[in-house]
């Protein structure tokens, strides 16, 4: 794993989701974004469960990070009865939040390995602080290298302009991002000459968080309907369309944000360059293909109306997937902090995963 890297503050990030205090953590209300900063505070795993189900939380790598302070909290809580009852209980609540993104059961899994080697509650309420807190750190060092490597990758000769989709920045995940970690770096290098930005309906992550994100950090964007990209692309002035990734399967499929595998197919019509960022840690080897991913549905409330308002007849039926699976065949590369798979296939992804 690389060096810490330096903390989002001091590369001139101002967005932060996450805040770890010890006994309690805070958790920014991404639902209120952009009009209101309003800070969460949790003592309790149950808590943090519901903050990652009611999406106060999202993307895949702040919730393995937010679900590893909710095994921490746990711990640091417990009553003095059955402890490792508790926390074994606390574990099942943030496992059963959100299905898709694979981190969540990653940093489960790391916190249960370390929880099955403590012998005392003292011990595993700080053990398992601190392995909550390397989770948060290596995240952060991952994106860092995943940014160094997709520039590498990349290797843009002068400034371009690239296509995102929903939010992968720092709200996102430990603190730089991942599709928007290397957009960012783009932008540090004055490699970047604009970012489109799809709203990403219809939770609008890409207007509320990622447009938010950016203009605060003073990364040129440009927010655009979902409907728009084919357009844009068509221009001619997209090299790449950037998006991170919630799993990825040993062939290489991705499940992502839902829409995502339109921009792929559109990438490919208009000869746009794809490229998926995400950390090992979303790197799932278990299953053989994205047709094995289970995939999120919420409420049709999400498309039916927007913070109360009616945008469609009351009651009709809707279907509200959130998330899509792109083939690996659309995908020019994945690049996570091991290093980057060109052409993803089984044998790539095999390489640097197994
Ligand atoms: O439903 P969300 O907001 O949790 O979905 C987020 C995404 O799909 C992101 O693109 C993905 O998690 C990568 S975040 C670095």
């Amino acid at each position: 794993m690389a060096q810490t890297p330096k903390p989002p503050s001091e590369r001139g990030i101002g967005a932060v989701a996450i805040r770890w205090h010890g006994s309690s953590l805070e958790l920014l209300d991404q639902r209120l974004l952009p009009g209101e900063e309003h800070w969460i505070t949790l003592e309790g795993a149950v808590g943090v469960a519901q903050g990652i189900r009611d999406m106060v939380v999202r993307g895949a790598p702040a919730i393995g990070i937010s679900a590893a302070y909710g095994v921490a909290l746990a711990a640091r809580h417990a009553g003095g009865g059955d402890w490792k009852a508790e926390i074994k209980q606390s574990i099942r609540e943030l496992a059963a939040s959100r299905p898709t993104a694979v981190n969540l059961f990653w940093a489960l899994q790391r916190m249960e390995q370390v929880f099955h080697q403590c012998h005392s509650l003292d011990e595993a309420a700080k053990r398992l602080a601190k392995e909550a807190v390397a989770i948060h750190e290596e995240d952060l060092a991952a994106n860092v290298a995943m940014a160094d490597h997709a520039l590498e990758f990349m290797a843009p000769d002068k400034p371009m302009s690239v296509l995102t989709h929903c939010n992968t920045g720092a709200l996102a995940t430990g603190g730089y991002g991942t599709a928007l970690g290397v957009i960012r770096r783009l932008n540090e290098e004055k490699l970047l000459r604009e970012v489109f930005a799809d709203e990403t309906r219809p939770w609008l992550q890409g207007s509320r968080l990622t447009a938010w994100e950016l203009s605060r950090d003073g990364i040129p964007v440009t927010l655009n309907a979902d409907g728009a990209a084919a357009a844009i692309l068509a221009r001619g002035e997209v090299r790449w369309v950037i998006v991170g990734a919630d799993r990825i399967t040993a062939n290489g499929d991705v499940a992502n944000k839902i829409g995502t595998y339109g921009l792929a197919v559109l990438a490919r019509h208009h000869k746009v360059g794809f490229m998926v960022v995400a950390p090992s840690s979303t790197v799932d080897m278990s299953l053989a293909s994205g047709s094995d991913i289970p995939i999120e549905e919420r409420e049709g409330m999400e498309v039916r109306e927007i913070r109360g308002i009616p945008l469609a007849p009351e009651g009709v039926k809707v279907f509200n997937p959130v998330f899509d699976v792109t083939p690996a065949s659309l995908i020019d590369a994945i690049v996570t902090e091991k290093g980057v798979v060109h052409n993803p296939n089984i044998t790539g992804m095999r390489a640097l995963f197994d």
